[in-house]
């Protein structure tokens, strides 16, 4: 089944053509350059880059799979969630596209693409296993039981793992997006020199908390300004990186023991983070658990995870009409 995915929950506009778990073609244009003088995305902004875009992208992605608009059996979308307004771009072009081809329109959880991320390169890797989803807006441990049924074992109860690398990247002086940069600047960690509080997350030991962790950074890097002392940003980098590094590892074992999962996969955005990916190669190996993340292409926002999850979704008649609206915000366990 040959589908056209498209998504625009945030600041990439990017159109796929997938056929199963096969990548097609994906093009994403990314508007990081012009989110970047601001610190972050502006809504309206991306709103109008996504309006900009989107035609031409999804041309650029029906040309480079080799087809023509006529193969195209479905059209897919991110309709949830996201910034409502860039959310709206996507799902409006997909409905357009759907009616005047007369395929069906399949509606897209983000978080669940960003599983579905997972299985592009990895033909192997098939439910149930536990999942790490770690973005700039959500940090969820969840249970992938089937393609669309999630059990959530655990979730932030504040921010997200990537808001606090990006907004205490901010703080340090790091361009957006800060979670990148600030993964590449980091060199040794060193908690002596700047101690960081471990989050109580109180009664469930599977949810996380990053915002005091956030707020520390900010007060230690206020405290030494106002001291006229420097701050050393790459040790401070590693510091961060290392605490937060922990508090997701931590979690994961702890619920691959308790619930007895042999798999687990890392997505989203965060999911890019070295030492992330290298520290839990080494845990799962010592344990003899089966590890998992998306290619690097693949762990930010783009259209093939959309494509790949969409499959899934219409096998188990996820369909929607013309009525298809856009959510900001929606569990990824929302029809489970
Ligand atoms: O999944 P994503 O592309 O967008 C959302 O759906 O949120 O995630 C973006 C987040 C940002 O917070 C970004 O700073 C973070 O992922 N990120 C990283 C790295 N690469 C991206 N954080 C830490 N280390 C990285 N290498």
């Amino acid at each position: 089944m040959i589908i056209l995915s498209i998504e625009s929950s945030c600041d990439e506009t990017s159109v796929a053509v997938c056929r199963e778990r096969d990548v097609l073609s994906n093009i994403v244009a990314t508007q990081i350059e012009e989110h970047k003088i601001y610190g972050g995305v502006v809504p309206e902004i991306a709103s109008r880059r996504h309006c900009e875009a989107i035609s031409q992208v999804c041309d650029e992605a029906v040309n480079q799979a080799g087809i023509t608009y006529d193969d195209i059996e479905a059209v897919a979308v991110t309709f949830a969630p996201g910034l409502i307004g860039a959310l709206l771009v996507g799902v409006n072009f997909a409905k357009g596209l759907a009616l005047s081809l007369g395929v069906p329109l399949i509606p897209v959880h983000h978080l669940r693409s960003h599983i579905a991320a997972n299985y592009i390169e990895s033909p192997q890797l098939k439910p149930p296993f536990l999942c790490l989803l770690v973005s700039g807006g959500n940090t969820v441990l969840a249970e992938v039981t089937d393609y669309t049924k999630f059990n959530i074992l655990g979730a932030t109860m504040d921010d997200a793992a990537g808001e606090c690398f990006d907004k205490a990247a901010r703080f340090m002086g790091l361009s957006y997006p800060g979670g990148v940069n600030l993964d590449k600047i980091a060199t040794v960690a060193d908690p002596q020199k700047y101690p960081l509080p471990t989050p109580k997350v109180g009664e469930n030991d599977l949810n996380f908390s990053f915002s005091g962790l956030k707020t520390a950074v900010i007060n230690l890097i206020h405290n030494k300004e106002q001291k006229g002392e420097a701050v050393d940003v790459p040790v401070l980098c590693a510091t961060l990186r290392q605490k937060v590094c922990d508090i997701l590892i931590d979690s994961t074992l702890k619920a691959a023991e308790r619930y007895g999962h042999k798999k687990i996969a890392v997505a989203g955005g965060v999911s890019a983070n070295s030492e992330l990916r290298s520290r839990l190669e080494s845990e799962c190996k010592a344990r003899n658990l089966a590890l998992f993340y998306p290619p690097l292409k693949y762990c930010g926002d783009n259209a093939a995870m959309v494509g790949v999850q969409a499959f899934y979704e219409y096998k188990d008649g996820n369909v929607a009409g013309q009525d298809l609206n856009a959510t900001a915000t929606l569990p990824i366990n929302y029809n489970s």
